[in-house]
């Protein structure tokens, strides 16, 4: 197993490239399904989930070329409409299959997601549009079976704006006969990246970004363009917060900087200076970290993705801060890995009280989920000492080439695996082969 080491204490200054959005890669990467034939995509972050989305788009059909960021997909031919356990159990996102799958083929069996670290994570909301839109679902043996004869234009009111639920619902609604409507539709800029990449293909869909989105639908969709994905939002968010939290310099690029909003308005309540352009952001910090309270909400509130990245930075703060998440029951399993790097936060149901130390001391932590290990990450690079993240896969799953990155902002950071490390700690045998 793979680790990252860190020797903490360096202020990170420097310049960092930020890559495409996960979340839009994957929904957008399912979506080609919607439209035979040879797609171009740019932009595609290098990362494990992207290759568990094109190892499902292989598995029904769709054969793929990566070359860096560039991703060329062939749907001409979809043979399965089948999302099988062992993809969906590595990857919650195969569930953005089914809206694709119903739209392309009238079928779908998509194994059941499960929870996962931070809460139940149910689609019920998913299903219920999508029956709407006139699918009928059985579940059975772990699967969701979903047959459509025809899909109808619907209007879906959603009891909450669920992210990958809007995106299933929309992936459908294209080519439903007549009018859809989503009410309480999901406003994420990866929602707006979708339907950008879906009017590429010709959709007709308008009101992203907003609460409601209407569609008309169409007969057929095609590839016509190459597509480029949307900078991650949450990275970038990710490399303000180390500079942040190293009271260093460091500005990211090739982001959106509306999308950071959010962020930026915390990162200024904690006394950072944050200065804006139009394709980059720069984030200093010579005084002390002011204590703020945060709450996680749907976009355009604060994204419930930086909340514990946000929250190891409030964990140096001269003061006390709390951090409330209402989007998953259960987001805070990074704070006793941050307690014992020597951070003080305690819990209560999804109320975080964080009481600012001066400073924190490095120690070997374990990562839950991908998010709480970038939080585990950056406290490492503040605190004294050395640092050591396990359970990597989480990381891989969404930050691409994080320790290079880290490393060009002048971390002490490396990846370990265990062999060198073995090799390294072995006492050194010498043997004599006598001829
Ligand atoms: C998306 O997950 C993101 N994943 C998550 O990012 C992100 O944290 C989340 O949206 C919120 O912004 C992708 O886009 C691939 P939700 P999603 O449906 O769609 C409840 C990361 O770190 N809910 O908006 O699964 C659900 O239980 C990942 O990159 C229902 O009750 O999130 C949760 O409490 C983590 N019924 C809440 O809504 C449903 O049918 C938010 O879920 C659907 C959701």
């Amino acid at each position: 197993m793979d680790k990252i080491v860190i020797d903490g204490g360096r202020r990170l200054s420097g310049r960092v490239a930020i890559a495409g959005a996960k979340n839009a890669a994957l929904p957008i990467l399912i979506a080609t399904l919607v439209a035979p034939g040879e797609h171009r995509l740019n932009n595609v972050p290098q990362l494990v989930d992207v290759s568990s989305m094109l190892s499902l788009l292989g598995r029904v059909g769709c054969p793929s070329l990566v070359h860096g960021g560039a991703v060329r997909l062939d749907t001409s031919r979809v043979s399965f409409c089948e999302a099988p356990y062992d993809l969906v159990r590595k990857m919650r996102a195969s569930v953005l299959a089914l809206g694709p799958l119903l739209a392309r083929c009238g079928e779908a069996h998509v194994s059941l997601p499960g929870g996962c670290a931070i809460g139940v994570r149910p689609i019920d909301q998913h299903l219920k549009g999508l029956e709407r839109l006139g699918c009928r679902f059985e579940l059975s043996g772990g699967y969701v079976h979903g047959h459509v004869d025809q899909l109808v234009g619907a209007r879906i009111v959603l009891d909450f704006p669920t992210v990958t639920g809007t995106e299933n619902i929309l992936t459908a609604a294209v080519l439903a006969k007549g009018e859809s409507v989503i009410e309480n539709a999901a406003r994420e800029p990866e929602i707006v990246d979708l339907v950008n990449f879906l009017r590429s293909l010709g959709a007709q869909i308008e009101g992203e970004g907003t609460s409601s989105i209407r569609v008309q639908g169409v007969q057929a969709l095609a590839p016509k363009t190459p597509y480029s994905i949307l900078p991650d939002r949450i990275e970038a968010g990710t490399y303000l917060v180390a500079g942040a939290i190293t009271g260093g310099d460091v500005t990211v690029e090739r982001v959106e900087p509306r999308d950071l909003e959010p962020a930026i308005e915390i990162l200024r309540a904690t006394g950072c200076v944050v200065d804006v352009g139009d394709t980059w952001v720069r984030v200093r910090r010579h005084g002390p970290v002011q204590p703020v309270d945060v709450t996680t909400r749907p976009h355009p509130g604060f994204p419930t993705d930086m909340q514990a990245q946000f929250m190891a930075l409030l964990s140096m703060a001269k003061g006390r801060s709390v951090v409330t998440e209402t989007i998953f029951e259960n987001r805070f399993m990074h704070v006793p890995e941050l307690n014992r790097l020597g951070a003080d936060v305690s819990t209560d149901g999804n109320r975080a009280v964080v009481n600012g130390v001066d400073s924190m001391h490095g120690a070997t932590v374990m990562a839950t989920d991908l998010r709480a290990s970038a939080s585990l990450v950056l406290a490492g690079l503040a605190a004294e000492g050395r640092t050591e993240v396990l359970r990597l896969y989480h990381l891989d799953r969404g930050y691409e080439r994080l320790v290079e990155k880290l490393q060009a902002l002048g971390a002490d950071v490396a990846r370990v695996t265990d062999d060198l490390e073995r090799l390294r700690s072995a006492p050194l045998a010498v043997t004599q082969n006598v001829g």
